[in-house]
């Protein structure tokens, strides 16, 4: 990737950043040609994808330039309407850059299904005909969805788990079946599956099946990534690198120790992978509701990631989550602009997109955490949502640029400051 072109990018036209990524043989002609024709879904596509379909509700698509992970150097579509979040994921990504970059690790790719059986006669003799006949329940299981064992997944692994009766609710007898989904998301090869051993694990245990279903804490696909960062990146004006290394640290010790806190530093993580998960054309809400439940799982809501000091004074950043995206299948092969992502970001499989995506992450909160404790996070945010106070004043075209600079200087950034400012500018 030739990053020359990337020289201020933020400050090209739409049309310039366009031609910059042509430059850089990171787009073709044709997706410069896609980008430039507005890149609606055709009445037919939208109309198939969801029941009652009326319009279509655009969010920009941005890039996050400079992202190393693994080697390897991405730009990154991201699609989110809060103003900072490109910005950060991109200044992040340059820093920990010249830091060597991101280095990833993941788990197989393996989803879970869940079979629930209430009214279990004798739960230890169901679990040992579960136990015993667990070979006949994963061939059931792969016989309902053969392709997948076609394309080198299936059904691998079969394990039981028991759930006592609470005041609210009666024992529950739930067989967890391991699924290599290879490179789809899984949901329908899981559900499917798990339907289909229903009625056998009913025999085997004597039990009535609730249901049959795919988990979305995929605790058995996890995605990794750490990064290293000497101090002299950190340093900023008035504070040194070991400064704010150590409030750094600090800042994600208050997350790991007070939930209130865990929230929101968890939910600026989820402003970067939620931008790339949704431009890939992935279910962010699965990845919303399995984070949040692995951020739990010590029985207190903590922070995802973690911020240390290396023997040798770096500053040491991880960030491991349940990762279960998809890189075929579902919307990600029929949204056009999911397929541009694809073709943007040039990976070559999920695996590499999880990497990509759980690197974003970490990025994210790095560039939050710094922000925070050092100047602040305002003084960014609003800089960065002065445009979208100009526009909401009622500003258009060259209005909204000027508008915008004049409320940067502005001691109080609001909505009534840029319609006096827009008033005055127009009638100057
Ligand atoms: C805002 O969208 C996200 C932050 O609040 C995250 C954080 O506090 O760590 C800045």
């Amino acid at each position: 990737m030739d990053t020359s072109y990337f020289s201020k990018f933020y400050k090209k036209t739409r049309l310039e950043k366009i031609q910059a990524l042509l430059d850089a043989n990171i787009l073709t002609e044709e997706d410069k040609q896609f980008l430039t024709q507005a890149p609606l879904l055709s009445d037919e596509l939208a109309n198939s994808m969801v029941e009652n379909q009326l319009t279509q509700y655009a969010l920009p698509l941005g890039v996050a330039l400079n992202l190393m992970v693994d080697g390897k150097e991405y730009a990154v579509p991201m699609v989110t309407e809060e103003p900072s979040v490109i910005a950060a994921a991109s200044s992040a990504a340059k820093t920990i850059a010249q830091a060597g970059g991101f280095d990833t690790t993941s788990t197989k790719r393996r989803m879970i299904g869940q079979v629930a059986l209430t009214a279990v006669p004798d739960t230890t003799h169901a679990q040992k005909q579960l136990k015993l006949h667990k070979k006949d329940v994963l061939n059931k299981a792969n016989q309902a969805h053969p392709s997948i064992v076609k394309r080198g997944g299936g059904a691998d692994e079969v394990m039981v788990r028991f759930i006592e009766a609470t005041e609210k609710s009666p024992e529950f007898l739930v067989v967890h079946v391991y699924i290599d989904v290879q490179e789809a998301m899984g949901a329908n090869i899981v559900n499917t599956m798990m339907e289909a051993i229903a009625p056998y694990l009913e025999m085997l245990t004597g039990g009535k099946v609730l249901m049959g279903i795919l988990s979305n804490y995929a605790t058995e696909c996890l995605a990794t990534a750490a990064c290293r960062i000497p101090v002299d990146l950190l340093k900023r004006e008035g504070l040194s690198g070991e400064t704010v290394r150590d409030r750094l640290i600090e800042a994600a010790q208050f997350a790991y120790a007070d939930p209130y806190r865990a929230v929101t530093h968890n939910k600026g993580i989820m402003n970067g992978i939620d931008a790339v998960v949704l431009a890939s054309g992935n279910d962010w809400r699965a990845i919303e509701a399995g984070a949040h439940a692995y951020a739990a799982r010590s029985g207190q809501y903590r922070a995802l990631s973690n911020w240390e000091k290396a023997d040798n004074g770096d500053l040491l950043g991880s960030l491991t989550l349940p990762m279960p995206i998809g890189f075929v299948g579902g919307s990600i092969t029929i949204h056009p602009t999911a397929q541009f992502s694809q073709r943007l970001l040039s990976v070559k499989n999920a695996k590499e997109l999880e990497s990509v995506i759980v690197s974003v992450g970490l990025g994210q909160n790095f560039a939050a955490l710094k922000a925070l404790v050092t100047e602040g996070i305002q003084k960014g945010h609003m800089g960065l949502q002065a445009k979208s106070l100009a526009i909401s004043a009622g500003a258009t075209d060259h209005w909204i640029e000027l508008v915008a600079d004049e409320l940067k200087k502005a001691p109080h950034m609001n909505l009534e400051t840029a319609k006096t400012l827009l008033n005055k500018i127009k009638n100057k």
